[in-house]
């Protein structure tokens, strides 16, 4: 970090926003600290009442089952399917007639679906599903760009009980293909291409690809958005609007219990392998409701857009899930941020009337090096709240968002949270006063504490490992297919807690700031990636012998990847080598893990178990001391 940066923070914690009177008013929480407290004092009867605002088919006969910990069961009993909440209790009422998404292409196509055509477009799908032979409890992988297509599958999936699982569209063939296996999935949904910043992603192409190294797959269907020849493989591939023409608009939602799974995502840990957190229908329904509601104080005349991609947890979450069963009109955007121009983003937020923006400390780093001009062309007076997540937000772009984008009428809801926990864990509410960068105090039922290596708590202003105390009903069930994983990297490390994989300190007014990730992982772009993964992507070259990994500050990705690469015998590095690495970094992962740089080195420096001690690399790159090296093997 910077020196000036660090300035920055310190002077940030002396500042404080209080919350707007008009915001105040509206609020539906006023007070936080009185519902925190109850929350505190009777966990279970707040869940039991905030689970009571959706419908159940079967009421639970237990809302916490603790017997078999870590593996919490909530509202045990109960059957629920989180598709009847999202659409099927809202075609009794006027919100049928609602828009629950407006579209926007990169190319500036436009399309808006009401809750009632997208339960019709989900009831259809479903049914091609179980045409295709998808039954409940069955994976099917779904890898596409950023469509309405995308919550249709999503939606169908949980409809009938199958287990959805989103791969990003940015990811590539290794990545793919991996999930695919790891799943297990026979059926996998994708698009011929997509449009990002004004260049065509051939998702079928990567997809077919994909299946190469995963022959499992039996059937695939392929949503039409570009319209450029695609590869065929008859009898395995149809096409989204062929198979729909002919499909039924009625299908009823399977009567799922609480803790069927409802989905498994992949997120990367400090192993090669990508953990697939598993999370169920009825707690996370339950979470990702409330903390919209409260967190956003999401109202009927909203216009909600979260910038991420669906297929992250984020776009799950608040993209899918949370608007839906919210009943909020969501705005969905396919490109990149920029393209054709630094404003895009600005335009369309005037052009939808758009009231709050959720987006990544990334995304609004990159857009404040364009300057204010670009934002100050538009009208953006239709924004009441602003929201940030992804990773810490530096001082200096909070004020620039608070000032440019929120015209200082916006209070920042800067949400902590990881895909392991379903939804915001410690996030202000509109009421809560601010200090830039910090993401203020743990949500209702959360018991947050920040420990040394003994499990401690440290003294406040001190730096410690984040943890979780007590459970919460949108926290991951599983690793799926891995509980021993699931408990070893979770809960192992400090007995009875969730331990975060974040170091963080709590200031003297109890307001938690977030620093980063104490284990192999890199937050690039806001993008989770491990090490590990990047290091095998590298190795799979010919020329490459050993590699290491690296992240290291970047102004406007928050990190960037700096590779060290032994060759093996017979290679010799060159500028060309190192571009031809980098390209297949891109190629095998995904361009989000493109390194920034590759180095050749003849030696890594080891521990004498032979493990790579990333931190040494960092240090000397950073030209920092290099701390205990006791363990050095060298
Ligand atoms: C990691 C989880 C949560 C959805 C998107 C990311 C970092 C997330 C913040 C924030 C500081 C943050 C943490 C966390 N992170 N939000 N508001 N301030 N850091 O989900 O990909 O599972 O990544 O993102 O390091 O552990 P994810």
């Amino acid at each position: 970090m910077a020196d000036q940066e660090i300035v920055n923070i310190i002077s940030a914690q002396e500042e404080v926003y209080p919350p707007p009177p008009d915001v105040v008013a509206r609020a539906r929480i006023k007070d936080r600290e009185a519902l925190s407290q109850f929350a505190a004092d009777h966990p279970e009867q707040f869940w039991a009442e905030r689970a009571e605002e959706l419908e159940w088919y079967r009421k639970w006969d237990k809302v916490l089952d603790d017997s078999n910990k870590p593996f919490f069961k909530w509202f045990v009993g109960g059957r629920f399917n989180i598709v009847h909440n999202a659409l099927d209790r809202h075609m009794n009422t006027w919100r049928k007639n609602k828009v629950a998404y407006i579209w926007q292409g990169e190319d500036y196509s436009e399309r808006a679906i009401s809750y009632a055509e997208l339960n019709r477009e989900v009831c259809k799908f479903a049914n091609v599903l179980k045409s295709l032979g998808v039954q409940k409890g069955d994976r099917v992988t779904i890898y596409m760009g950023r469509v309405i297509e995308l919550p249709v599958a999503m939606l169908a999936c949980a409809k009938i009980g199958a287990v959805h699982s989103v791969v990003y569209g940015g990811f590539s063939v290794q990545a793919l293909a991996g999930r695919i296996l790891d799943s297990q999935s026979k059926v996998l949904i994708t698009c011929d291409g997509a449009y990002v910043n004004g260049k065509l992603v051939e998702l079928k192409q990567i997809a077919d690809d994909a299946i190469k190294e995963a022959p499992i797959v039996e059937k695939v269907v392929v949503y039409k958005r570009t319209g450029h020849p695609v590869g065929w493989v008859e009898g395995r591939d149809h096409w989204w609007h062929e198979l729909m023409k002919d499909a039924s608009p009625v299908c009823e939602t399977e009567v799922t219990d609480a803790e069927d799974p409802l989905f498994i995502l992949y997120t990367s840990g400090s192993t090669g392998k990508p953990k697939a957190l598993l999370h169920t229908h009825g707690g996370y329904a339950v979470y990702t409701y409330t903390t919209m509601r409260y967190v956003f104080d999401v109202q009927d005349e909203d216009r909600w857009w979260c910038a991420a991609d669906p297929g992250w947890i984020t776009g799950h979450s608040y993209i899918v899930y949370a608007p839906l069963m919210n009943g909020v009109t969501s705005i969905m955007y396919e490109g990149g941020p920029a393209y054709p121009a630094p404003d895009r983003w600005w335009q369309i937020a005037e052009q939808y009337r758009v009231t709050i923006l959720y987006c990544a400390p990334t995304a609004i780093r990159g857009l404040m090096r364009f300057g204010p001009e670009w934002p100050q062309k538009h009208d953006l007076s239709s924004l009441r709240l602003l929201g940030s997540v992804g990773e810490p937000i530096n001082p200096e772009a909070w004020r620039w968002y608070h000032t440019y984008i929120g015209g200082g009428r916006c209070p920042i809801m800067d949400t902590w949270w990881q895909t392991e926990t379903g939804g915001f864990m410690i996030t202000p509410l509109p009421v809560t006063p601010l200090k830039p960068g910090s993401a203020t105090k743990p949500f209702f039922g959360i018991r947050a504490e920040v420990v040394d290596d003994e499990g401690r708590p440290v003294p406040p202003n001190e730096e410690g490992y984040l943890t979780i105390l007590t459970p919460w009903p949108g926290m991951a069930r599983t690793i799926y297919g891995d509980p021993d994983r699931y408990v070893q990297t979770y809960w192992a490390r400090y007995p009875g807690r969730y331990f975060t994989g974040d170091s963080a300190r709590v200031d003297q007014d109890g307001y938690f700031w977030i620093i980063g990730r104490v284990d192999d992982v890199l937050k690039v772009s806001g993008y989770r990636l491990g090490t590990a993964e990047v290091e095998s992507a590298l190795v799979s070259h010919p020329a490459v012998a050993e590699a290491a990994a690296i992240g290291l500050p970047h102004e406007v990705r928050g990190n960037a990847i700096y590779t060290y690469v032994i060759l093996r015998a017979g290679y010799e590095g060159s500028p060309a080598l190192a571009e031809e690495l980098r390209q297949h970094v891109a190629k095998v992962m995904g361009p989000i893990a493109r390194p920034e740089k590759v180095e050749f080195v003849s030696k890594l420096p080891k521990t004498r178990s032979g493990k790579i001690m990333r931190r040494v690399l960092k240090a000397r790159a950073l030209g920092l001391p290099e701390g205990d090296l006791t363990t050095l093997e060298e």
